[in-house]
């Protein structure tokens, strides 16, 4: 099926944090830069055409040297970890894919996460 894009800056997303764009390379009209603590999160409405285990793509930069690991949760229910390793900067970006249970219709999908450092900066994700 045809993936769709949800950009971290647009509504219905939520950022707990900014949404930047002092560094290169994302797309729409800029980035979630989360909180720097364990709990920060960006949030995203996702719609499925069917219930089953969706493949979410994140795409996302962490210009430090350490992995800035999340929870994601789906609807509230607790769902897989993402790792979010360093990229070569900030302004180089990256894609985790994360494999995740979505019902059919709306969807919460958050991204919490579980370090001080809170999450990468976000750009979007696709499912
Ligand atoms: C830097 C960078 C931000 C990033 C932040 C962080 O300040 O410019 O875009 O969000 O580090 O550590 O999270």
């Amino acid at each position: 099926a045809a993936t769709t894009r949800y950009e971290a800056e647009s509504s219905p997303a939520v950022c707990d944090g900014t949404i930047d764009s002092d560094h290169t390379g994302y797309s729409g009209g800029g980035f979630c830069n989360s909180e720097n603590a364990s709990g920060a999160y960006a949030q995203f409405g996702v719609t499925a055409s069917a219930a089953g285990t969706a493949t979410l793509r994140v795409r996302y930069s962490n210009g430090t040297t350490g992995a800035r690991p999340a929870n994601v949760t789906v609807n509230g229910a607790s769902g897989p970890s993402a790792s979010f390793g360093a990229t070569a900067s900030w302004d180089a970006w990256t894609t985790e894919t994360i494999t995740l249970p979505v019902n059919s219709g709306s969807n919460t999908v958050r991204l919490t996460a579980t370090s001080a450092n809170g999450l990468p900066n976000i750009d979007y994700i696709e499912v």
